[in-house]
């Protein structure tokens, strides 16, 4: 029998397949469905839960809740990420409204989230900061003639931009940030330290990149498909593309030296021929060689 994960070129398209496949890029939606979808059908049954099993009191039906929606993710080939956060989320929201606080309590921290995270449930991109190790690394990849442009997609707090500007005054560094709280913290830091970094709130699928000489990004596997898509479109020949820890499907490059060991994230980089095709830069060119 095949297993219910298989997903082998033999897969015939039954509607488990068909909806493994729809599900697959879109999981945040998809867990919320299933989330609602196992609500509504225990709802429906509470009036016939025995009473041996609590009547279908509120807190069964949260753990019910949980494991029902997990087991529905796992049917759809969720990633393990999304179960846990189906398993937990009904018995957390049945615990935490358990204690009747005040909704106003929840408003600041929702307020929060939302400045900090903001459409990263769409880009599937969350705030995480890349170590200076990285930054160390990165700067080696710019060659010692000045005036070059890097851009840094989704900036975050702008570690990288203000040490890279820094490092290398002679250069142009700007970061775009879409969150509005990391970008506020990133400007509000290039004004104070008065670095030379320009830190602009918008959107990276939107900036055109064929002014840069230097790309970098440390998005997410989900964001790499469209970050090569663009790069492909919009780098001019001599531009490099660096994405740190995640590489581009189908486009085999080994780390650059100095990465992916020793804690260290690996960074994968390509450099824009005048054929117009991203090719792996080669070791030699590395300046950190
Ligand atoms: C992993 S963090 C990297 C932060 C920073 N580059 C660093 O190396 O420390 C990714 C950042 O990209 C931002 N982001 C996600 N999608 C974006 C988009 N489409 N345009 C601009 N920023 C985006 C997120 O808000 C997040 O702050």
């Amino acid at each position: 029998m095949r297993s219910l994960h298989s997903h082998g070129p033999e897969a015939s398209w039954s509607w488990i397949d068909r909806l493994r496949r729809w599900a697959g890029p879109r999981p945040q939606w998809v867990a919320l469905a299933l989330l609602l979808l196992s609500w509504i059908s225990l709802r429906l049954l509470s009036p016939w839960w025995p009473a041996a099993m609590g009547g279908g009191s509120d807190e069964l039906q949260a753990w019910c809740h949980g494991v029902l929606a997990a087991a529905l993710a796992w049917c759809c080939a969720l990633p393990l990420w999304w179960l846990m956060i189906n398993a937990v989320f009904p018995v957390a929201t049945h615990y935490t409204l358990a204690q009747s606080w005040s909704p106003d309590w929840f408003l600041l921290p929702l307020l929060l989230l939302v400045a900090l995270y903001w459409s990263n449930c769409l880009t599937r991109v969350p705030y995480f900061p890349s170590q200076p190790a990285v930054w160390i690394l990165l700067g080696r990849l710019l060659s010692p003639r000045s005036g070059q442009r890097v851009l840094d997609l989704g900036s975050g707090m702008g570690g990288l931009g203000l040490a890279l500007a820094a490092r290398r005054p002679d250069c142009s560094v700007v970061g775009i940030e879409v969150a509005p709280l990391p970008w506020l913290v990133s400007w509000l830091r290039a004004r104070w330290q008065r670095s030379g970094c320009a830190f602009v709130r918008g959107d990276y699928r939107r900036h055109d990149w064929a002014d840069y000489d230097l790309v970098f990004a440390y998005l997410s596997p989900a964001a790499m498909p469209a970050l090569w898509a663009q790069a492909s479109r919009q780098l001019r020949p001599g531009a490099c593309l660096v994405s740190c820890e995640f590489g581009v499907p189908g486009q085999s490059v080994r780390p650059l030296p100095g990465s992916g060991v020793r804690g260290i994230p690996p960074l994968y980089a390509w450099r824009m021929e005048v054929d117009r095709v991203l090719r792996p830069v080669g070791r030699g060119e590395y300046a950190g060689q």
